[in-house]
Formats: C-alpha cells, sequence, structure tokens
C-alpha cells in the first residue's frame, strides 16, 4: 500500500490529538513508525504515561468572574502565549520533508516555544532561522565537557535560548518493537549538527559494554555542575524523576527541570514522570520551572500538570502525527486545539489564570468504591 501525501488544509474532522495520531498512520512508512511509536521493551511506562492522567479527577468551581482570563505565562524570561512546548524528537525528516522547521515555525506562530534535539536532522542555525518564537536545545552530553560545550555555544550563538541537557539515556533504550522491525535511519536523514561521534573506550575481554564502554563516557553530577558554570545560557534537566535527583540539578546550578521518562523509550517499567511532580514542586519550592511530559493528550491532561505543581508541559508524539498529517499547519492546529482544550477547562473549573490552577481543583479518580474516569 503506498503512502498518502500530507494534507495542505486541515478537515473539518479533525478535532483532537487522537484525530492526527489516526490521520498520521497511513501518512509513515513502517519503518518511521516503529521508530515513533515504539517504547523500550514491552512498552509498560508508554501505556503507564497514558493513563496516569486518567488517576486524576477535576474538582471544578462555579461562578467565578473570569473576564480577561488568559494561559499566558512566562519561561526563564519569555513571555509565551500558553504553557505547551514541543518536546525534543529527533530526526523529524523521517516525518515531513520540512522536518524541524515546520516544528519550529508552528510553535512559534502559535506563541509557544520549541526544544530541538541534538539529533535533529535540520542544522540548528537554519531551524533558527526558520522560528518564529523561543527555542531551547536539547543537548546529549558528547562525551567530553569540551565537545559539549561547542555545540552548546553554537546552540547560544544561534539564538537558543536554553540548554535541555536530557539525563535518562546514558545507554540507548532497548527498544524491542525498532529491533524487530529492523529500523533504520534512511539515505538523506541524519544528526547533522553532530561533526564527530563520541569515541566509546575498548572494552577489554570480559569487560562490560555497557559499563566499561557507555557508561565511561556518560555525565555524572560534576559534568552537570562544569556545563552550569561555563554555559551562559539556563540549563534544564531532562529525565528527573527522583525527588532527591531534582535537589542535587539545583545545587549543581541548573535553572531547572523536565520530569520526564522519555516517553517510555529508554528504561520500562519506570513509573509516569507526573507521579514525581507533587513530590519535586515540594522539594524544589515555588518559582522553579519545573516541566513535566509524558502521554499528555488532551488539554485536561495540561490542567492536571499544572494542578499537581508544573510550570509547563511538553508534548511529543501528538505534534509528531500533526507534522506527518499537515506539517507546520498541522503542528500549529494541534496547538490551538490543545491550547482552546485548556482554556476550555480553566473556563469551566474556575481559573482565570494558569496560577489558579491548583491541587484544591483535583482528585484521585478511584476512591474507595470505584473509578470514576
Ligand atoms: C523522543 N524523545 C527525545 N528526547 C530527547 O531528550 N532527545 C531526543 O532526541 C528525543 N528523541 C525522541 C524521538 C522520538 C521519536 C520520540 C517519540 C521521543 C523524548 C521526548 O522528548 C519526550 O520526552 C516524549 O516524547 C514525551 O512523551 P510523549 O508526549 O511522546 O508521550
Ligand atoms: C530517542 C533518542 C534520540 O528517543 O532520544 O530516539
Amino acid at each position: 500500500m503506498s503512502r498518502q501525501p500530507p494534507l495542505t488544509q486541515i478537515p473539518a474532522d479533525m478535532v483532537a490529538a487522537s484525530d492526527y495520531e489516526r490521520y498520521a498512520l497511513p501518512r509513515l512508512d513502517a519503518n518511521a513508525l516503529a521508530y515513533l511509536e515504539g517504547g523500550a521493551a514491552d512498552e509498560l511506562t508508554c501505556r503507564a504515561n497514558l493513563q496516569a492522567w486518567r488517576e486524576w479527577a477535576l474538582l471544578p468551581r462555579m461562578l467565578r468572574d473570569l473576564r480577561g482570563g488568559n494561559t499566558r505565562c512566562e519561561l526563564l524570561g519569555d513571555a509565551l502565549q500558553h504553557p505547551i512546548l514541543l518536546a525534543p524528537i529527533a530526526y523529524q525528516h523521517l516525518f515531513h520533508a520540512d522536518g524541524e522547521r515546520a516544528s519550529a515555525l508552528a510553535a512559534g506562530v502559535m506563541g509557544g516555544a520549541a526544544v530541538l534535539s541534538s539529533f535533529a536532522s535540520t542544522r540548528l542555525e537554519d531551524v533558527a532561522e526558520a522560528a518564529q518564537g523561543p527555542l531551547w536545545f536539547q543537548l546529549y552530553w558528547q562525551g567530553n565537557e569540551q565537545d559539549t560545550l561547542a555545540l552548546a555555544e553554537r546552540a547560544e550563538a544561534a539564538g537558543y535560548r536554553a540548554l535541555v541537557l536530557t539525563v535518562d539515556a546514558p545507554v540507548a533504550g532497548l527498544r524491542n518493537r525498532e529491533q524487530r522491525a529492523g529500523f533504520q535511519l534512511p539515505a538523506g536523514v541524519r544528526a547533522v549538527n553532530i561533526d564527530k561521534s563520541v569515541v566509546l573506550p575498548e572494552v577489554a575481554e570480559g569487560g562490560s559494554p555497557v559499563f566499561d564502554g557507555l557508561m565511561a563516557v556518560a555525565p555524572r553530577w560534576e559534568d552537570v555542575a562544569g556545563l552550569c558554570r561555563h554555559s551562559r545560557l539556563p540549563v534544564l534537566l531532562k529525565g528527573i524523576l527522583h525527588p532527591q535527583d531534582a535537589r542535587l540539578a539545583m545545587e549543581a546550578g541548573a535553572a531547572g527541570v523536565i520530569l520526564s521518562n522519555h516517553g517510555g523509550r529508554v528504561l520500562d517499567s519506570q513509573w509516569p514522570a507526573v507521579r514525581s511532580l507533587p513530590a519535586v514542586r515540594a522539594e524544589l519550592g515555588e518559582g522553579v520551572p519545573v516541566l513535566v511530559d509524558g502521554g499528555i493528550r488532551r488539554g485536561t491532561d495540561v490542567f492536571k500538570a499544572l494542578a499537581l505543581g508544573a510550570s509547563a508541559v511538553l508534548i511529543g508524539r501528538p505534534y509528531i502525527h500533526a507534522l506527518a498529517t499537515a506539517g507546520a499547519l498541522g503542528v500549529a492546529h494541534l496547538l490551538k486545539l490543545l491550547r482552546e482544550e485548556l482554556e476550555v477547562a480553566m473556563a469551566l473549573s474556575g481559573c482565570r489564570e494558569l496560577s489558579c490552577i491548583g491541587p484544591d481543583l483535583l482528585r484521585p479518580a478511584s476512591a474507595g468504591d470505584g473509578k470514576y474516569l
């Protein structure tokens, strides 16, 4: 069966993120689909990420004066129209000919921000040129401080506003779905911003390729501290789940944390990041940027994240579905849908501003006698 081409108009029945998933499937080949949808091992964490948002039910307030309400927020000094960022997703030319440029353009046009992956398939300078709003650069540690800083400085020179150091994947996840599909990057799609690949040490006979190879060049807390010291840009750590790691991130000089299990792609059986939110917020106090991702598919999920203490959220696969379906137009429209869903959730819960969304508006969705959602 041949792949369907991207759309140039948004059909009238495109009303939710799940509709973009439905439209994207026939537009992607088996290779790209296995890479996009797959998670580690049995994909328990992928499924748990989706389910986690249903563990909370809304307990809305009525009859408040909500005139002048809005979804605006400020992150690291930038004013945004809404708190829904595009997560870093590698190799976007797998999904649409316009790749990362289209996603960045759409995020900016909709008044939001996007995070570009270290493994982007477009030069970071070209993405910056296409963007209409703030961009952050996701950094993978390049085996040593010098090469890592060189990449960070390139991003800074191109106008990126923050660095997002991803710390949850020093060893690639065992993504069985991808392995079974024999996933390979097609010719012409590669990580164009990485000039030299990380050199792994020789593993002695009987040694472990994981511990003596990959983990020997993986970053440690002192490297994070060095990066934070040497970079002029604020550094956020992505992939934090434990409240004690959130504390260590602050002590190392990070500007904030992104709670994430990498969309269930690295270590299966991790718990959903949303469950770390209350404890991390309590540990770090108000004011420190704490973002969360994984399984966010509805404006009500965004609302729940904010109620549990998040400053903002990131979405991953949903915007790639929109990109595959209709390029920048699709991504912009998806962001519009999610933002409208958030506005409606706020209006119907009595919240004028994001700061009004608090834990008093949530209850566990199952309470002794049964499950509500
Ligand atoms: C990712 N993610 C990711 N994260 C990161 O820090 N650097 C990267 O290059 C990538 N690449 C990547 C590729 C693909 C295909 C996926 C699906 C994910 C993880 C991503 O930023 C984010 O944490 C999750 O995608 C969020 O979960 P949802 O929204 O996809 O459920
Ligand atoms: C992934 C890597 C690139 O999740 O972060 O595919």
